[in-house]
This record gives C-alpha cells, structure tokens and sequence, in this order.
C-alpha cells in the first residue's frame, strides 16, 4: 500500500491497484502551490470526509476530470452530486460498504461540517478501510480524541492511523499519541498541521513525542510517497 501526500488532509492511497483519493484541497493550499498540480493527480475513488472548504475546495474538479467514484456521508455526496457529478456512492455513519479495493466503513469524527456556503453537510466522518491487500487503514478526518478510538482498537487490528495534529480545529499532538494508544497502532501519518497560522507544529518535537510513547510518526513532504 503506497501514500501520497497532497498537502494539508489531502492524500492518495494505492490499493490493488485502485487510487482513492482523499479531502482534496489544492489549488487554494500555499504550501502545495508549484508542488502538486490537481490535473495529474490519479483518483478511482474520491474519499470525503466532511463539508468544510478545506477538505472540499477541488473535489469537484477532479471528479469531472477523473470520473472518480464519490464516496462520504449523504449530504456531501449528494450536493457532489448537484454540482454535476453522477459517479456517487452516499453512506452514513456506522455504515459500511464492499468495493473492488476492500471495505469502507465510516466512523463517527467529533467536529462540525458545513459547505463553503453555510448549507448543511451532514455529520463529519472518518473511515476505516480494510483494504483487500490485507492491511487495515484509518484515516479520521477532522476530529477530537474520542472513545471511538477504543472501540476501533479493541475490535480491528489498524496496520496504519492517518491522523489529523495541527490542534486548534483537531486533536494536536499529545491527543493524537493518545489516540493512537486507543487505536493500538504504532504507525502514524499526521495530517492538518503547518497550513494555517493557527495550526502550524514543531515537526521535530512531534515526532520526538511520538517516539518516546513508543510510536512513529510519519510526515510526509508534499508532493512525495511513501510505503505502508
Ligand atoms: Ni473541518
Ligand atoms: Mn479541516
């Protein structure tokens, strides 16, 4: 399984051979301008995880471009699917689904989701995949540290947590560690830091705090992909 990261809660996974593409958000990010060009970007599934700007600001654009199949909660899906796009798939929380690269269930995220425009988007979610190469995947999307987490660990065996540590909107860097005690996962990407001035991080420390709780944390450059 190979992650590529986007920038800011952006990322790729390469499972089986599918690309499922994750919370576009590109072309208004600085930190991706000149690094990733949403045009090359491969996408058979596109992963939403809730409605806010910055988790959706491309997804439009490359579902036009890609005919990547949509998959999120209903609101997001289908107001996806008012904007033009017909190649949807809405769940809901608790809600779990087979597709050609493994299952995708959506876990309840402690956050808020409206569109860019204030409307409704439904609850925020997380998924858990369980890929048919064999590894299980979590990505949270935006969230607090929350009892959810246990419930994951104690009942899936979670080979890698994507989880957001920029604090302020999320869970920062000492909730993540313990998130990932939750989860019984040694191996962890973060996500949603350094973007905004509100959730920038000392990246050294983060992965030294990590380190000490008996953990990895992985951050990936922009632009580049790593191995799972
Ligand atoms: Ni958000
Ligand atoms: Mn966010």
């Amino acid at each position: 399984m190979r992650i590529t990261y986007y920038g800011h809660a952006c990322f790729g996974l390469e499972i089986a051979g599918k690309h499922l593409l994750f919370d576009p958000f590109i072309t208004p990010n600085p930190l991706a301008q000149g690094v990733v060009d949403i045009n090359s970007i491969p996408a058979d599934y596109l992963l939403l995880s809730h409605a806010h700007e910055d988790h959706i600001a491309d997804a439009v654009a490359i579902a036009k471009r890609t005919g990547a199949k949509v998959i999120g909660v209903y609101e997001v899906v289908m107001w996806m699917n008012k904007q033009g796009i017909e190649n949807i798939h809405p769940m809901n929380t608790g809600g779990a689904w087979e597709f050609e690269f493994g299952k995708v269930k959506l876990i309840p995220a402690v956050h808020s989701s409206s569109f860019p425009d204030g409307t409704y988007g439904g609850n925020p979610v997380g998924f858990l995949i369980k890929s048919n190469e064999g590894k299980n995947v979590y990505y949270a999307g935006d969230t607090a540290l929350t009892a959810e987490m246990q419930i994951l660990g104690e009942y899936n065996a979670i080979h890698v947590a994507i989880l957001p540590i920029g604090d302020n909107f999320t869970m920062g860097i000492q909730d993540a560690v313990v998130a990932a005690e939750l989860l019984k996962c040694t191996k962890v990407v973060g996500v949603h830091y350094d973007t905004f001035d509100l959730i920038k991080i000392d990246k050294e420390k983060a992965i030294e705090t990590f380190k000490k709780a008996g953990k990895e944390l992985i951050l990936i450059p922009i632009g580049e992909s790593r191995e799972l």
